[in-house]
């Protein structure tokens, strides 16, 4: 083949490449073993928690309480403090792949993402170095992953691997869903199953006979709260995400409501 033929299929061949990696998802593609990272992608290390089922990463500081039975499934991850944003990140969908020009190709799975949805708060160990132990530690940007996402990119033995990231919009399937808990004068609402940026930055209740909007506050992680006394009111939400795009979800909750009920909207940010 002439060189300048063989050249364009070499060409070809990469540009395939690019698209294929920015395209798949828990499939083959390739990562890039240019130097910086390819534009967008930031670095981390990522290890794992909560063992081969992941049952070990239910709960978590997000509070969506059970991943599997809320559509998480195992596709999650602890995020270090410096990602974390106390609580902001909640929610949020990275792409995550094992960074083949630092790792060590044993423990490396090259040209393979994964996406993951926030749920949970890998705490400091400052007992530990962060070059030894203290991956968390600020202001290290690491992911501790479920352990079958991480095995997506990484090799069990290795333990630890470096990572490329970027943020991702999160893909869900129906609409946005209110969990109530709390109780009466501490409303807490769990909001779950938010596309789009995932995670929020805003969010008001008014109860039906109302034409006032009631700010509410971030308690811990998805879960919001407000003091006002609502109990079996209808209820409509607006939520702003943290892309700046606001839905209204007008009488979402049902009159004669009780704490510990769940209820889905049709809605669902873009
Ligand atoms: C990943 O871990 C290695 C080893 O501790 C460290 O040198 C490197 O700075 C870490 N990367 C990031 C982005 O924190």
């Amino acid at each position: 083949m002439a060189p300048a033929r063989a050249l364009a299929l070499v060409s070809l061949l990469a540009v395939a490449w690019l698209l294929a990696v920015a395209a798949a998802d828990d499939t083959a593609t390739s990562t890039s073993s240019s130097s910086p990272a390819p534009a967008g992608w930031l670095k981390a290390n990522a290890t794992f928690y909560g063992g081969a089922d992941a049952s070990g990463t239910m709960g978590g500081a997000c509070g969506y309480g059970n991943l599997y039975t809320q559509g998480y499934g195992t596709r999650t991850a602890a995020l270090s403090t410096a990602l974390f944003n106390d609580g902001a990140s909640c929610g949020q969908c990275y792409k995550i792949a094992c960074d083949r020009k630092r790792a060590d190709p044993m423990f490396c799975k090259p040209g393979v993402t994964v996406t993951v949805t926030a749920t949970n708060f890998c705490p400091p160990n400052y007992a530990l170095p962060g070059d030894n132990g203290g991956w968390c530690n600020p202001p290290r940007p690491h992911f501790d992953m479920a352990q079958p996402a991480w095995e997506k990119i990484g090799v069990y033995r290795g333990g630890i691997i470096p990572v490329m990231y970027k943020r991702v919009p999160c893909v869900k399937r129906g609409g946005v869903r209110f969990a109530i808990n709390g109780h009466d004068y501490f409303n807490l609402v769990l909001v779950t199953n938010v596309a789009a940026a995932g995670s929020i930055k805003s969010m008001d209740v008014k109860s039906s006979g109302s034409d006032n909007w009631i700010p509410m506050s971030r308690n811990w992680g998805a879960n919001w709260h407000s003091l006002a006394y609502l109990t079996g009111q209808m209820l409509s939400f607006r939520v702003t995400d943290t892309d700046g795009q606001t839905l209204e979800f007008t009488n979402v909750v049902s009159k004669g409501w009780k704490f510990g009920q769940t209820f889905a909207s049709k809605l669902q940010f873009k």
